[in-house]
């Protein structure tokens, strides 16, 4: 069966990498496959997982290669070189330039750890967005997969989950429970549906 080829960005941890690659595994995912990791940190756990699956990866520095330009310009070789269809920013902590999302326009999805169109935008990653969700002293929180364009955390909305927010949470409490019940969740199933639609145009 014909699949789109997959590329997922990280920076560190790469739990929703390993999310990925378990829904792969699982069956989930049948319509794309994981081809390469690319990560913009050479010390992010997340190469070491895609390592243990064998999936090949590629370190791509912005200290080393001197601006903004020349790492998008790198990140484009190597993405082009894997022919990716899909690109899937998994807790990747860098903002792309409208050069680099209209290149790939509808290609780029990303998960974000809140209900868009709150606590997102530029600044709001990682902690940050549960800190500021428990200090604003919302109910519910969630996770959201979009599309990638020009404004951070501003391309159209795939897919949503709310979350309860609880008495005595923390920003890493609230943080683990988003991942494990949406993050999780939403990533690999919003991968698929846009692998399906991919496959389908090939
Ligand atoms: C995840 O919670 C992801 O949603 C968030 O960073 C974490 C990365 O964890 N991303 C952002 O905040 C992007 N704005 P992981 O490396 O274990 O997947």
């Amino acid at each position: 069966m014909l699949k789109a080829n997959i590329a997922v960005l990280v920076s560190g941890g790469g739990t929703n990498l390993q999310a990925l690659i378990d829904a792969q595994k699982s069956g989930i995912i049948t319509s794309g496959e994981i081809k390469l990791v690319v990560a913009n940190n050479a010390n992010a756990y997340a190469l070491e997982r895609a390592k243990k699956a064998g999936i090949g990866t590629s370190v791509v520095l912005k200290s080393k290669l001197g601006s903004q330009e020349a790492f998008e310009n790198e990140l484009i070789s190597v993405l082009d070189e894997a022919k990716t269809d899909l690109i899937v920013l998994a807790g990747f902590m860098s903002i792309l330039s409208e050069r680099f999302t209209s290149y790939y326009k509808d290609k780029i999805i990303n998960v974000h750890p809140s209900l868009i169109p709150s606590f997102c935008g530029k600044g709001f990653y990682g902690l940050k967005v549960h800190e500021a969700a428990l200090e604003y002293g919302v109910k519910v929180s969630g996770a959201t997969v979009h599309f990638v364009n020009e404004i951070p955390d501003g391309g159209k909305i795939i897919m949503q989950r709310a979350v309860e927010i609880k008495d005595g949470d923390t920003p890493e409490i609230l943080q683990k429970r988003i991942m494990e019940e949406a993050e999780w969740k939403i990533l690999p199933l919003s991968c698929e549906k846009i692998c399906s639609q991919i496959v389908k145009e090939k």
